[in-house]
């Protein structure tokens, strides 16, 4: 058995109750933090929205979705992550706030081996490590979105992260998760990113300069190259402003142009235009 038992997420958004739906349906105890309670109970339906999907498609019976449901209590009060094994953290992608909560965070946990991990895209891992006073047992812990569905965990150990660490979260997520781990270096965009952000870009940059329809650009890439959705269809899931904050931070890491988000992009964010979570992006959403 993993010694992995009690898991914590911070932030219940998109990222944070995917996450925790994952470790609930892998049997493991879920405390997840929000920061009001709208917030917690937007967290709670979202859980309850993709179990929904998840039993209207047969991947599990309404039985064990309301299984699930009950390993994961969603709370307001960041002490309640005080006796967790793993704690995630999957707040809004802006470094300031990563950093308190890793500094106030490392400070609570009872157990020394406690593994506190960020789900950060482009954030410095040895940063977030440096500020929790724990940084031995930090790593970087990358779902991908919807985190229910898609596979691939990317696991970034930063300078200081002891090699026992990132084994156990190995075999966790190998093991008990049941997601294919890979492994990548503390640089903003990790692999994935690194090469997904600047293709989403060139086709906001495409679509900005009129060379084809929103509708015309993704369907080149589902249609011509088999991807499942296209680009700007992508980006509305991922969320703009989520896409906006990666681009920044690899541009201000490796001062890439191809990372640099364009004006548009920016004017959407701003618009409070964001895609699937907003309700508008490049098309719109229920
Ligand atoms: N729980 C369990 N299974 C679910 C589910 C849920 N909540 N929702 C959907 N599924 C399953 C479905 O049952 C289906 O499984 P089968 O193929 O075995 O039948 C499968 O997932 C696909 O679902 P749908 O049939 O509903 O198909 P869809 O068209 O709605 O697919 C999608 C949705 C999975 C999102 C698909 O379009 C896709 O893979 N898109 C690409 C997503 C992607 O690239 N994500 C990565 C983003 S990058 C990122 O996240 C990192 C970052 O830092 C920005």
């Amino acid at each position: 058995m993993s010694t992995i038992q009690k898991v914590g997420i911070i932030g219940g958004g998109q990222m944070g109750s995917g996450i925790a739906e994952v470790n609930a349906r892998a049997g493991l105890d879920v405390v997840v933090v929000e920061v009001s309670d709208a917030a917690a109970d937007a967290a709670q339906h979202r859980v309850q929205a993709s179990l929904d999907k998840a039993t209207s498609r047969g991947k599990i019976t309404a039985a064990e979705a309301a299984a699930v449901v009950k390993r994961v209590r969603v709370t307001t009060d960041l002490g309640d992550l005080k006796d967790r094994d793993l704690v995630i953290e999957a707040a809004t992608e802006i470094e300031h706030i990563k950093l308190e909560v890793f500094a106030k965070v490392g400070g609570l946990l009872e157990r020394d081996d406690a593994v506190l991990a960020s789900n950060t895209s482009s954030i410095p891992i040895v940063k977030l490590g440096a500020v929790s006073g724990r940084s031995g047992h930090v790593l970087g812990v990358h779902f991908f979105n919807p985190a229910p569905v898609m596979n691939l965990v990317e696991l970034i150990p930063s300078l200081t992260t002891k090699q026992e660490t990132l084994d156990r979260v190995r075999s966790f997520v190998s093991d008990t998760l049941h997601k294919q781990p890979i492994e990548a270096t503390d640089r903003a965009g990790f692999v994935v990113n690194s090469l997904l952000v600047p293709y989403l870009l060139s086709a906001i940059r495409m679509y900005e300069a009129g060379y084809a329809s929103a509708g015309d650009i993704d369907n080149g890439m589902k249609l011509g190259c088999g991807h499942p959705m296209g680009p700007l269809a992508l980006s509305d899931l991922i969320g703009l402003d989520t896409v906006r904050a990666i681009g920044i931070s690899m541009y201000d890491e490796f001062k890439e142009p191809l990372f640099s988000p364009p004006p548009l992009l920016d004017r959407m964010v701003d618009a409070g235009l964001l895609g699937k979570k907003s309700g508008q992006g490049f098309y719109p959403y229920e």
